[in-house]
């Protein structure tokens, strides 16, 4: 599923190239999408997919936390793709967790703009928390919602917490796109691995449409994988 996804990113992109467009990709962190940027990784050094038209815009980050940090998905997307293919280091996108406490909502609505900007997003890439969280969209989280700081669920905390020594290490705040930001992606691949993940995704695309499971809300998608 991995190579399949990475397979379906790099002919965007490639098709893209040869309109002499931007391709913008909306990209997620977590241990889910690791072997699908593995697997761009390969194409960018097997066939010589070039990220040079690629625009990217991470969904989240922790808040307050250092570009460095372990937990930070800054370093994640800069060790898993960032560093190893030739995308202009300008044109990505983590939001960053240094900012002011003072100054988010201005630096959340800048994030926005900056999507807009770039023409909106092509493709967003998804991972789906246990209590059907995408980004960091908690349940309950409207589907009017664009970027902005969100407080962490505990189970959502205890979840990540596999990095670091113990949960009180992973913060308790973080800045996230959306449900609207990610509902206004052109397309949307939202990818699961494993028996842990089967029941929340039964919800998310069985159940009810409901901001409690927001995953479900992709169910008004009209092109989400
Ligand atoms: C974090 C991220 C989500 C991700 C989720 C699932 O909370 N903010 O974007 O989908 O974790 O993580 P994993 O892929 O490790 O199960």
């Amino acid at each position: 599923a991995s190579a399949y996804v990475a397979r379906e990113i790099a002919n965007l992109i490639i098709h893209k190239q040869k309109e002499g467009k931007h391709c913008v990709l909306g990209l997620a962190t977590g241990s889910t999408p690791k072997t699908m940027y593995a697997e761009l990784v390969k194409i960018h050094k097997l066939e010589g997919l070039s990220f040079k038209n690629v625009i990217t815009f991470n969904l989240d980050e922790y808040y307050p936390i250092e570009p460095e940090a372990l937990q930070s998905y800054n370093r994640f997307m800069q060790v898993h793709l960032f560093s190893q293919v030739d995308i202009d280091p300008a044109n990505t996108h983590v939001p960053d967790g240094t900012i002011n406490k003072d100054d988010i909502r201005v630096y959340a609505a800048s994030y926005e703009k900056e999507i807009e900007d770039a023409g909106g997003i092509d493709l967003q890439i998804l991972g789906i928390g246990l209590n059907g969280h995408i980004g960091f969209n908690e349940p309950g989280s409207s589907r009017h919602s664009v970027t902005r700081m969100v407080a962490l669920d505990n189970s959502t905390r205890l979840a990540n917490a596999y990095e670091v020594p113990n949960m009180s290490q992973v913060p308790r705040l973080a800045i996230t796109t959306g449900i609207n930001t990610i509902l206004r992606a052109k397309r949307v691949v939202l990818l699961a691995w494993g028996m842990h993940k089967a029941h929340i995704i039964r919800r998310a695309v069985e159940g009810h449409v409901s901001e409690v499971v927001p995953a479900s809300i992709l169910q008004e998608h009209e092109i989400c994988t």
